[in-house]
Order: C-alpha cells, then structure tokens, then sequence
C-alpha cells in the first residue's frame, strides 16, 4: 500500500517450467511463477494499480474479468503489453464483494496463453459481506478452487484439437490451482469454495459423490440474496460460484464434475464433451473439526438492474462464424451505449453447439431464459452466462461509465476457441 492509501500489485508474465508429475518438468507460463498467479485481494473504495511486467517471448494483456473500470485499463486486446513491456493500469474498486479473475485477452490468442498457464483470482471484499457470519479464512474455510481441463503427452500439455470437435480444447483430466489429483484437508465443518471454471471450453455440472447438498452463496459478481441450497452446479467457461459444504469428522468426499444435462445434439454431448465425467478434487474431513456458525437465511440485497428502465434493446445472434452476422474487427465498434443508462440485450443461440456471453466492465441480471425466469443461481450478479443451442437469454446491463469514445469493451463467447476465431464484438460507453 502506497501513501496515498493505493494498493499496488506487481504482476511478472514469464515462461518456467512445472512438476506437474514427479521427476517430469513441463514448459509452461505464469505469473510471478511458473504456472497460474498470485490471488490479488483488495476492498471496495480502494485504489488499486497492479504493475504488469511481460517477461514473455510475445506480446499478451491481462483483462480483469468482471471488474467495473475505465476501458483503458481493462486490459483486453487493445491493452496490448509487448514483449518485454509494462503497463501499469490504476482504478477504484466499486464494485461489491466478490469473485473475479484475471487472464491475458490478444485478440486470436487468449486460448493458448491461457492454457499455457495464465490465469489467478482477483477477490474483492467490502463491509457487509465482511460483516456475515461466512466462512472466510483463506487457504483454511475459504478455498480458491481454479478448475481446468487438461491432456498431458509426455512432458508437454497437449493442446491440440481433436478433429470435428468444434468447441475448441477439451483436455481429459482436470486440475485444481495446478495440481493433478488434488485434495484439500478441511479443518472447520463449514467450507467455502470459490469456484472458478478457468477452461477454454469444458462445462462442469459440479457435484458431489455421494450426492450431499451444499449452498450456493454467490454467482459470478458477488453474493447471492440468499444461500440456495443444491446438489448439481453448473458452471460454463469463465464462470464463477461460491458455494459452503458441510463436512464430517474423518470423512471423505469428492467434489465431481457430472455430464452436462443441457440438451445438446448427440453430436455435441457426446464429441464436445457432455457426456464426460471427472473427480475434481477430494475434500477430507480432519479427525475433530472447528465448530462454525451457521449461514445466514439472508446475504446482500440485489442492486442489479431490473430492466424496467431499460432505455433500448438490442439483439445479438451467437454463432461461431460471428456475433450477428460479423466476426471480431478491431477497428469496428458493433455497438455504442450512453453511461448511466440501462439497456435489455438479448442472446440468442440457435448455432448447433454451446455457447456462452460475457461481457467486460459490468455485472448484469438475467431476466429470462426462453421466456421462463432464471433459476436461482443464475439470479445473483452474472458477467457470462451458459447459453446452450435453442436457447434465448435476456439480461439487463447498467453501464456507469465513466465514458471514452476511443476505447472500447468487448463481449465475447468465453468458449476461448470461439473467442478467437472472432466471436467478439467491441462497445463503447459514451
Ligand atoms: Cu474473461 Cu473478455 O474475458
Ligand atoms: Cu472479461
Ligand atoms: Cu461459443
């Protein structure tokens, strides 16, 4: 923390090499280390400038998913760092509690740069969620859980595409924060997991192995109104949830990802990987475990858009060749929207294959999904939501600016493949 109350992070891209296995060294990226990166934390009203330095052999940024903040310093593909520069982007944190992450955005590359290792958590705190009684020791009863999909040939990843699969990557284990079969020793009956789906394509339909159920806390942009409680989560690329499990004395339990019930085709259940299945990580139960308080009946009240002010709409056809009709040109801004207004957009999906919607700088409310209202999960503050084949989503969006004609936001299917062929489009705030 600098004298004037900001709060500095410094952030090294580089290459290295990891021990995923014993003995076997793999080439991989990071940042400040060989693979993924530092959990950055600070507190709403604080500013914050995290200190990029790229140590790589090319040119990458670092995007700060689902953070309100100035287009300049969001870091997507017009934030370019070259190789060998830096770039130092400063906010202020206005935004509530919550669970977000950052990861490099050049145009036609994020898939790899990802892959390769470049991802970390960027939590945000602020009084009222500090103030309940919620699992909040980090590393103890608050566990980052970054889950990517992974294939290993020998000592490298394979990042290859398997033929006539057309949502991009799918690997076939998975990690948690870098580690292959991970397991967490839990020390508290409560624990909190913040859940991160940090693949380029993969959806997990998270869930236990004996079926418990557990409480979902928070969607991808903060706390929920209240706790749900569920045994199946669903989580598409990018997105994220926190959820509170209840563990035993001396127990084990494994968290699973289980096949995806979204009616897909065949052709994608089965090739784009709807019918696979993993362990995701073990949770065991130490022999006497703290006591914890029980969850609150009530978490934080929605200030998301209802919509009801919502001042123009506006349509978008999701398809892999393109986002209506046109794919990604960084030189055209697809869309310009007036700060402090609120628009209702709507997603449609009738491509063939999943696809999901993200869009930088705001966290929005999903009104409905083919017409019928969200699930509870999906009702809390969402930046990407699921959209599978045959599916029509609205949401709400409320921008604050502040405004920059010169530089715009992107919005993007997070499929990071799709992303890259040009599934994107850019808007400005004016
Ligand atoms: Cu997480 Cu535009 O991306
Ligand atoms: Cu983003
Ligand atoms: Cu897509």
């Amino acid at each position: 923390v600098e004298a004037d109350g900001t709060r500095v992070f410094d952030l090294r891209m580089q290459t290295g090499e990891t021990e995923f296995t014993p003995g076997t060294k793999t080439p991989t990226w990071g940042f400040n280390g060989s693979h993924l990166g530092p959990t950055l934390r600070a507190a709403k009203g604080e500013k914050v400038r995290v200190k990029v330095a790229n140590a790589l052999p090319e040119a990458s940024s670092v995007h700060w998913h689902g953070m309100h903040l100035p287009a300049a310093m969001d870091g997507g593909p017009h934030q370019m760092v070259p190789a060998g520069g830096s770039w130092a982007p400063e906010w202020t944190v206005e935004q509530p509690a919550s669970t977000l992450w950052y990861h490099p955005h050049p145009h036609g590359a994020t898939e790899s740069h990802v892959q390769r290792g470049l991802a970390g958590l960027f939590l945000l705190d602020d009084p009222q969620s500090a103030a309940l009684p919620l699992p909040k020791t980090y590393g103890v009863d608050d566990i980052p859980v970054i889950v990517q999909d992974v294939s290993f040939d020998g000592a490298k990843f394979d990042h290859g595409h398997k033929l006539m699969r057309n949502v991009g990557f799918l690997g076939d284990r998975t990690m948690v924060n870098g580690t292959l079969d991970p397991y967490v020793t839990v020390q508290d009956e409560l624990v909190r997991l913040r859940l991160l789906n940090a693949s380029t394509a993969r959806v997990y339909t998270f869930g236990f192995d004996d079926g418990r159920e557990f409480r979902q806390i928070a969607s991808d942009g903060g706390l929920l109104e209240a706790p749900h409680t569920t045994d199946r989560l669903r989580l598409s690329p990018g997105e994220r949830a926190e959820i509170v499990v209840r563990i035993r004395p001396g127990e084990r339990t494994v968290l699973r990802s289980h096949p995806l019930d979204a009616s897909l085709d065949f052709w994608n259940q089965r090739f784009g990987g709807g019918d696979d299945s993993f362990d995701v990580m073990q949770l065991r139960g130490a022999p006497t475990l703290r006591p914890s308080a029980e969850l609150p009946q009530t978490l934080a009240a929605s200030t998301l858009p209802t919509g009801e002010d919502s001042v123009r709409g506006r349509f978008f056809e999701l398809k892999m060749s393109g986002i209506n009709g046109r794919k990604m040109d960084m030189s055209r801004v697809d869309e310009t929207v007036t700060r402090g207004t609120t628009e209702t957009w709507t997603l449609r999906n009738n491509d063939g294959m999943p696809h999901n919607f993200h869009v930088h700088d705001v966290q929005f409310r999903v009104l409905d999904i083919n017409g019928a209202a969200p699930p509870p999960p999906l009702r809390g503050p969402k930046d990407t939501v699921f959209i599978p084949s045959g599916t029509t989503v609205r949401i709400a969006l409320r921008f604050e600016g502040p405004a920059d004609p010169n530089t715009p936001y992107m919005y993007h299917c997070h499929l990071l493949y799709h992303e890259d062929e040009g599934m994107m489009g850019q808007f400005t705030v004016l």
